[in-house]
């Protein structure tokens, strides 16, 4: 990799790990990365080892030619789109403690999904050798299972999370928002509507409440099926009622026709 020059000026480098078909979101992190870094990396690499079905690694979008444009105009310094392969050189048996929380929520979904994202985000560290690395609150317990994945190595790697960037009308950026049907596109805005319901009216309602009616309003929308809308405590990811608590947070997993889309909103 050219980044023997970039170390030997003591430049700082920050990396913005992806999977590519890149949007406005990703663009984001590649922004803030610029603010904060003198050297920015961005890795494009659809990761086999963290898709839990075969159909979804299959049909996840490699728009490569559009990505590379794109980090182009962000004025991204360089783009590292290794192979398989190069990634993968034998088979790899991966266990590591994440904590409790990985098999909460979107862990409980996608079995082994968060050990095959710190996989990858591990060896994307070795790589790249950053000293900051960013990632969107868009996942929101991806970047926890990444701040403990970093712990346990005791990696010398500042974790920044930035921002969710959503479209106009609401629905958060995603890369599998293709999918979407007019219909599904539609019917997905009843995820941020019901994180926006439950933000609006926080201070007025029950936790049980908001979370009960947040999900009726889901529940109710054609062509959505929900699997959780919660509320937790946003370190531990364990249901919690108490709304004085810091660090709350309502997480949403949804299958909106045949694309499952995550969003969430940090609530105090
Ligand atoms: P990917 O889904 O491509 O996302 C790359 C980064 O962009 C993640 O940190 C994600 O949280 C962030 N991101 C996605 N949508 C966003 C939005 N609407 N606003 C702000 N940030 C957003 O997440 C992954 O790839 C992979 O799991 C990866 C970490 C690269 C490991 O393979």
């Amino acid at each position: 990799m050219q980044l023997e020059p970039v170390n030997a000026a003591n430049q700082k480098i920050a990396l913005v790990p992806t999977m590519g078909a890149l949007h406005p979101g990703h663009v984001s992190l590649i922004k803030a990365a610029q603010q904060i870094a003198d050297f920015v990396v961005c890795s494009v690499f659809v990761n086999p080892t963290q898709f839990t079905d075969p159909k979804d690694l299959e049909k996840y979008p490699r728009p490569v030619e559009h990505d590379i444009r794109m980090l182009e105009e962000a004025g991204c310094d360089l783009v590292f789109m290794p192979s398989v392969t190069e990634m993968y050189p034998q088979q790899e048996q991966w266990h590591i403690d994440l904590g409790s929380a990985e098999f909460l929520l979107e862990g409980a979904y996608r079995k082994g999904h968060y050990q095959g994202v710190t996989q990858i985000v591990k060896k994307l560290f070795d790589a790249v050798q950053p000293h900051k690395a960013l990632f969107g609150q868009k996942d929101y317990q991806q970047v926890l299972m990444i701040q403990n994945m970093v712990q346990y190595f005791n990696l010398p790697i500042e974790i920044v999370t930035c921002p969710i960037i959503r479209e106009q009308d609401g629905l958060a950026m995603s890369s599998r928002n293709i999918h979407l049907s007019a219909a599904d596109r539609e019917h997905a805005l009843v995820l941020s509507k019901a994180l926006d319901f439950v933000k609006t009216n926080f201070e007025q309602q029950s936790v049980q409440a908001l979370e009960a009616q947040a999900s009726a309003m889901i529940r109710e929308t054609p062509g959505v099926e929900l699997d959780y809308f919660t509320i937790v405590d946003g370190t531990t990811l364990e249901p919690q009622e108490d709304k004085q608590a810091k660090n709350l947070v309502a997480l949403v997993a949804a299958k909106v026709g045949h694309t499952r889309l995550i969003d969430n909103m940090l609530l105090s």
